[in-house]
């Protein structure tokens, strides 16, 4: 028998294991994240797949899928809030979008047009944080970091640094 959760109504499969995030993305539903990558742990740092839970909320990339949960996702209130945390990254940093060579494939970006964040609200700081392009394999840009943690993960996790 297929185990199923509910996500905004529609029945989501999910297979032992999975996150509720996990179960979305394979069924094709769009949960707005950043921190989150399929090759490494979930650290639910973001908060941007927040989801709400019988009145609670927790983040949909660290939840267990469990048969019968009741999941929103597309809410006025989430997604408020998840356009206040996306603002504020775009004018923390410089994410120079029409010069990015990421531009339509970058976790933030997709976010943004989600959530129809396409102009500022806020003052920006341009920061000017020293590139470190010291390493062989990386390139570290820190006035574009959205503090994802997945280029630690990737270090400390898969490479054993
Ligand atoms: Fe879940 Fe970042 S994707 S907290």
């Amino acid at each position: 028998m297929t185990r199923t959760f509910l996500l905004d109504g529609r029945t989501i499969p999910f297979a032992e294991g999975q996150t509720v995030m996990d179960a979305a993305i394979a069924a094709g539903v769009y949960i707005p994240h950043l921190c989150h990558h399929p090759d490494f742990k979930p650290q639910g740092s973001c908060r941007l797949c927040t989801v709400e839970i019988d009145g609670r909320t927790t983040s949909a990339c660290t939840l267990p899928a469990r048969d019968g949960l009741v999941v929103k996702s597309e809410t006025d209130e989430l997604n408020a809030a998840r356009r206040t945390i996306t603002r504020f990254l775009f004018v923390e940093g410089n994410h120079t979008c029409p010069s990015c060579e990421k531009s339509g494939n970058c976790t933030l970006q997709a976010v943004a047009y989600h959530l129809d964040v396409e102009e500022p609200k806020y003052p920006h700081f341009h920061p000017r944080r020293a590139v470190d392009a010291s390493h062989p394999d990386v390139f570290l840009a820190r006035d574009r970091c959205t503090y994802c943690d997945l280029c630690v993960r990737a270090s400390r996790d898969v490479d054993g640094k």
